[in-house]
């Protein structure tokens, strides 16, 4: 009932009630990936959600369409999932649920109040704090042409903007067929919704935390065990057979 009246006081007043009567994104690490985004943990329904995207262009390149993020809510949930755009239609929508010892997770959409289906376009990889213990699920990923989506985009198109991040979750009921991303399921039972300004949410290391290297750090070499590779816009140059580095080409 309660997240029933908050979703309808959004939906009808607007922006600003989220403002002042939802909570805003803040900044932290998590200790696991050492990944340190903007999110919210909801001392509520049990679940944690961060984001964080790379810098903002200074130039006349366009601006990147990816961002990192991750969700983590209790084991014994069905399904949880985040909304990027806020809404449940028209948005961004990712779902996440175990199956054995896996953590099952993919992107969704939908284009009203049904049962969302896996939406091809954005280009998702695991990183690989993604896990399942005793109590948690966690699902860490990145998510490559992403800021836009069919009816909507990250910040309405501003990436320094502000964005309401929805997440819903299904807190007993397992998905039909928990082996297949594709699964249907039945409709959440929990609900929040927190606002985040996106203007907080660039990050310099943020092609560190999928494994790349930034300017001017080694990319190879005798005895190299590290990343050799190279952030967005860096190449791998060789220096010698014992060091190469990452430069803007
Ligand atoms: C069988 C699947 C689903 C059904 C039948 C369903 C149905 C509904 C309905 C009827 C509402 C409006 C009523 C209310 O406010 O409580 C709603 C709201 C919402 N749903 Fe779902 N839902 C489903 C799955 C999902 C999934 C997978 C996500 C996200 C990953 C999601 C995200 C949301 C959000 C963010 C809202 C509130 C904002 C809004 O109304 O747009 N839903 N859903
Ligand atoms: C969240 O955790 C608290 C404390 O363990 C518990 O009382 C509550 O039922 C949990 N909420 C959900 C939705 O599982
Ligand atoms: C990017 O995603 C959109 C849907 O949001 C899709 O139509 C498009 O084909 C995708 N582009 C690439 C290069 O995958
Ligand atoms: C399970 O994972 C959660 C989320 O990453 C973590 O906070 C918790 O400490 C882990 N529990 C165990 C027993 O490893
Ligand atoms: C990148 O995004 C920021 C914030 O929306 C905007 O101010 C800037 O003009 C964009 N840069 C380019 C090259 O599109
Ligand atoms: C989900 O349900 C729809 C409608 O009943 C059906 O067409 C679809 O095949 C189902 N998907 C899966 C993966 O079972």
């Amino acid at each position: 009932m309660f997240s029933s009246l908050l979703t309808a006081a959004i939906l009808c007043v607007g922006l600003q009630v989220v403002n002042v009567a939802a909570q805003s994104a803040a900044a932290y690490c998590d200790s696991t990936s050492g990944i340190c985004y903007q999110g919210y943990t909801d001392p509520t329904i049990n679940v944690t959600i961060g984001i964080i995207l790379p810098p903002l262009s200074t130039g006349t390149a366009p601006n990147r369409t990816e961002f990192i993020a991750e969700i983590i809510a209790p084991a014994s949930f069905g399904w949880t999932g985040l909304s990027v755009g806020g809404t449940m239609a028209e948005s961004l929508l990712f779902t996440v649920w175990p199956y054995n010892s896996e953590v099952i997770f993919g992107p969704r959409w939908t284009a009203g109040y049904v049962q969302p289906t896996p939406y091809s376009g954005p280009i998702i990889t695991m990183l690989k704090d993604t896990k399942l213990n005793s109590t948690h699920i966690k699902a860490s990923f990145r998510c490559q042409n992403c800021t836009t989506w069919e009816g909507g985009s990250l910040g309405s198109g501003d990436l320094s903007g502000f964005q309401l991040i929805a997440y819903v979750a299904n807190d007993d009921t397992p998905v039909i067929d928990p082996s297949n991303v594709a699964s249907n399921f039945t409709e959440h039972d929990q609900m929040n919704f927190f606002g985040l300004d996106l203007s907080t949410a660039h990050s310099a290391d943020y092609d560190t935390y999928w494994g790349a290297q930034l300017e001017y750090q080694q990319c190879g070499g005798t005895g190299w065990t590290g990343s050799t590779i190279c952030g967005y816009g860096l190449t791998c140059v060789y220096n010698s057979a014992y060091y190469s580095q990452c430069l803007v080409e």
